[in-house]
């Protein structure tokens, strides 16, 4: 599956996250979220849970020096997914893009990546937590059919509840929707990306 989604045509590819990832995935995870994952969660999902599995989005050549305001300029990592299966249950973890990336399409692409690799993984369900406010977040999932199934008090560091979102059945037409989806949203970012001016340095 990663081999197709790293097309030669596109100048972006998703790829499984790989240990060197960490650190960049890391200073990405703290622009992006309050209450970031200390590098022992990535390690411990990375090397030691062979029921995850974790993504990233990086930008390929020749896009990869603009827009960029981090150091080191060669990074190329703009966001990041990560999915598990417990019994036959997927839980998607986290999804990220960085704040200059988004409205594109690819925190769709991402997710679409992670809810393809949990029915890769035989998960007849699958469930996230997400902010009550988060309404970027709870428009995306709700494209995808995620419900609410529950909350948890104060989950976040913050104090913030969760709302627990479920879809509850993983079956073959949600996998041709997926793959319908995939399409359009591939699409829709190859255009947004060849918008005049778009490329041009910032
Ligand atoms: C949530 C997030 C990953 C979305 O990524 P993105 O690349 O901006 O999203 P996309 O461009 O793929 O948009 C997909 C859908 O998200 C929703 N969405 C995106 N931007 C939105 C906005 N500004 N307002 C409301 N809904 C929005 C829409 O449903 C959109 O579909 P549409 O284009 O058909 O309307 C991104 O905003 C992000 O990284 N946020 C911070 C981290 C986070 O909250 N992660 C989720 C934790 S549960």
């Amino acid at each position: 599956m990663l081999e197709q989604q790293g097309k030669d045509t596109y100048p972006y590819r998703i790829r499984q996250m790989e240990p060197h990832d960490i650190h960049t995935v890391m200073m990405l995870d703290r622009l992006v979220f309050a209450d970031p994952w200390p590098e022992s969660a990535y390690t411990q999902e990375i090397y030691f849970n062979p029921l995850a599995y974790y993504f990233v989005l990086e930008l390929t050549h020749p896009l990869q020096h603009w827009r960029w305001p981090w150091k080191p300029r060669s990074t190329t990592l703009i966001g990041f997914a990560g999915m598990r299966v417990e019994q036959t249950r997927g839980h998607i973890s986290t999804l990220a893009v960085h704040q200059d990336w988004r409205g594109m399409g690819f925190g769709e692409l991402l997710l679409i990546s992670a809810l393809q690799q949990t029915m890769t993984m035989k998960a007849s369900a699958v469930m996230l937590e997400v902010r009550p406010t988060n309404a970027t977040a709870r428009n995306l999932y709700a494209k995808y059919h995620f419900i609410p199934i529950g909350r948890h008090t104060r989950y976040y560091q913050d104090g913030e509840d969760a709302l627990l979102l479920e879809v509850p059945r993983l079956d073959a037409s949600y996998a041709q929707q997926l793959q319908e989806r995939r399409q359009m949203v591939e699409k829709r970012i190859q255009e947004r990306l060849n918008t005049p001016g778009l490329l041009s340095h910032q």
